[in-house]
């Protein structure tokens, strides 16, 4: 059993609720907990369920200890081995960060000579801001912690990063602390650590004109989620992105392009990969001539508009020389899916085609069904969310790369 104690501090979230079951984890893991609970986290839980779980003292406020000569903020953290914050708020950590103490919470935070360890929990657009990514660069750069924030549904409804770490990842990150690590990485398995994953996503536009182009539907919402899905298990990820409406995810490498030309020719400069998946709608078809002025409206007659075929980015990276060994692309159609999926299989040289019927709202809505085809024959997946979608696929790859 070791002898170790934290300083955990709650903050005001939702996720304090899991900060009580980060107690009972450290308690079977040998590490005591002593508590200090910020006036927002006693919104979420109560002192008495703290001190329920830890069996040891739980501190609210500043003036209130019972001894401030031998208890004071000062000592609460020289009895523990680290100080941990969780959730850590965007509050918190922006007065940390600017020296305000006026709490008990806060004061201890400023008088420390501990290591923090800080699990950061908060609404996407909190934690996307620039002075909350501000407030954690001064805190890093003062030698704090962080584990987290996770990349999931959030209890505001909405996706994307700021919900805390689970408890047995903090746990795991308190221990390789207090085992002595500086730096925290591989709390999580990460099965496409090391590989490199190139994807395309979105539509292409074809200028007819400086002003008018050829496009389709395409959100890019299913390319993005892949690409989120892949970076979370630890891949390389390089995402060849046609105009969306959706901002870079964290982490992973964006490149912008606007044609199916300017599409490939990305995908080649970012090749050396180990996967290719093709989500792009590429325009299929762009003008054969282009303008550099605007096409008057003035003329007699309306222009001629003659087609000319685009590169197929998905078979040429499937024929390259230094193809990946993976290469995925998706067939969207309206009818004879499977048919037509396996088709292209073999005239594209991959090595799994998904299907999805498009003949409903799969274009630019939130859900998909796809049919997995591989030269072993067609595997339908129920209709599900594109981000559990991409979660599938994700493990999917990590299953044929081995
Ligand atoms: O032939 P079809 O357009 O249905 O093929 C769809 C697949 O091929 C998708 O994976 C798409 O990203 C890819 N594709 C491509 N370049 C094109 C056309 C399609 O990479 N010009």
């Amino acid at each position: 059993m070791s002898d170790k104690r934290i300083l955990l501090i709650i903050g005001g979230g939702i996720a304090a609720f899991k900060s009580l079951l980060l107690i009972r984890v450290l308690a079977k893991r040998g590490i005591k907990t002593t508590t200090i609970v910020t006036k927002g986290g006693q919104e979420f839980v109560t002192p008495l369920s703290i001190g329920g779980l830890s069996g040891e003292p739980v501190f609210t406020e500043l003036f209130s200890l019972s001894d401030e000569a031998e208890m004071g903020h000062i000592e609460l953290s020289r009895s523990a081995d680290l100080v941990v914050v969780a959730p850590a708020t965007a509050d918190l950590m922006a007065k940390t960060a600017h020296g305000l103490a006026n709490d008990l919470a806060s004061t201890t935070l400023l008088a420390t000579d501990k290591r923090v360890l800080y699990a950061p929990a908060m609404n996407v657009r909190m934690w996307e801001h620039p002075a909350t990514q501000n407030n954690i660069e001064t805190l890093r750069v003062n030698h704090a912690l962080f584990v987290g924030p996770d990349e999931g549904d959030m209890a505001c409804g909405e996706f994307g990063f700021g919900r805390m770490s689970e408890p047995e990842i903090i746990a795991n990150a308190i221990e390789k602390i207090l085992a002595g690590a500086t730096a925290l990485d591989n709390l999580q398995e990460k099965p496409l650590q090391g590989k490199h994953i190139l994807i395309t996503a979105g539509p292409t536009r074809e200028a007819i004109d400086p002003v008018r182009y050829l496009s389709n539907r395409s959100s890019g919402k299913q390319g993005y989620a892949i690409a989120r899905a892949c970076a979370a298990l630890g891949a390389d990820v390089t995402l060849v992105s046609g105009p969306v409406a959706i901002a870079p995810p964290h982490g992973i490498d964006v490149v912008k392009v606007e044609s199916a030309r300017d599409m490939l020719a990305a995908c080649e400069a970012a090749l050396p990969a180990d996967v290719f998946i093709a989500v792009a709608a590429v325009a299929d078809w762009r003008p054969a001539d282009s303008y550099e002025n605007k096409i008057k409206t003035d003329k007699q007659s309306i222009p001629p508009l003659a087609l000319t075929e685009n590169p197929d980015i998905l078979q040429t990276i499937a024929n390259a020389k230094n193809r990946p060994a993976l290469v995925i692309g998706f067939a969207a159609e309206t009818d004879n899916v499977v048919q037509y999926a396996q088709g292209k299989l073999a005239k594209k040289n991959c090595d799994m085609i998904i299907a999805n019927d498009v003949s409903g709202d799969v274009m630019g809505g939130d859900d998909n069904t796809m049919i997995i085809v591989t030269k072993n024959g067609a595997d339908m997946w129920p209709l599900m969310s594109k981000q559990k979608a991409a979660e599938g696929l994700a493990q999917k790859i990590v299953e044929m790369l081995n």
